[in-house]
């Protein structure tokens, strides 16, 4: 059984999806970097452990990725998961957990990296939407993608409506993605490529507007 450490900030939908899931790991710990994060009181409901590692109390990234490195070692996890983590993680960070930390993004990389992606895909027009798990690197909001998800976007869609319907594709996709890594179907090989052992290969096309035919 693999062991799950989760990084969440705020809302913790994808956190709740995650524990909702099946699959062949245990989630060890949430952590936060604030503690007004509603998915805290969601994980804690769920009798699972959970820590505080606030941002606010380090003088710089550096000290406070450290704390955060310590407090996560402490589980011994076999798979970090970023769920609305808001945090930028420095490069040693992020090269520590090489090839064990998956991030979810709300939007199809490389479009739209950073935040705002729903208003900024409504702004440009896009007909398609989406989002986006991957492997984490120093490069904010890239990283080797694992699996994406796409959603047309409608006429009459404001940003709420929009951002709505990419979340319950992460749902649907974050849980599918850590679920390959637990099955040791998924890893990052050494030319930073995904590979993904055993994926089914469907047409799968998404267009949006649809054709005529
Ligand atoms: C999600 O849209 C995720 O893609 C983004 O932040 C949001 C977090 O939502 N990184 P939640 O906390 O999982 O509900």
């Amino acid at each position: 059984m693999k062991r799950i450490v989760i990084l969440i900030s705020g809302r913790g939908s994808n956190m709740e999806a995650l524990l909702n899931a099946e699959m062949p790991a245990r989630v060890a710990a949430v952590i936060s970097n604030d503690p007004a994060a509603k998915g805290l009181a969601t994980a804690r409901s769920r009798g699972v452990a959970s820590a505080v590692v606030e941002h606010r109390a380090f003088g710089d990234r550096a000290a406070f990725d450290a704390a955060l490195a310590d407090e996560i070692d402490r589980y011994q996890p076999d798979l970090v998961v970023l769920a609305g983590f808001m945090r930028i993680l420095t490069e040693t960070f992020v090269n520590r957990y090489r090839g064990r930390m998956l991030n979810i993004h709300p939007s199809l990389l490389p479009a739209f990296p950073g935040l705002e992606t729903h208003r900024r895909a409504l702004e440009a027009g896009a007909r398609i939407h989406g989002c986006t798990v991957h492997f984490v690197t120093a490069a904010l909001d890239h990283g080797p993608i694992v699996i994406q998800a796409a959603v047309p976007v409608l006429p009459d869609d404001t940003e709420a409506s929009l951002a709505a319907r990419v979340l319950r594709q992460e749902h649907r996709i974050y849980p599918q993605a850590v679920r390959w890594f637990c099955e040791g179907r998924l890893k990052l090989g050494p030319d930073d490529r995904v590979r993904l052992t055993e994926a089914r290969t469907p047409d799968g096309a998404l267009v949006s507007p649809p054709l005529d035919t």
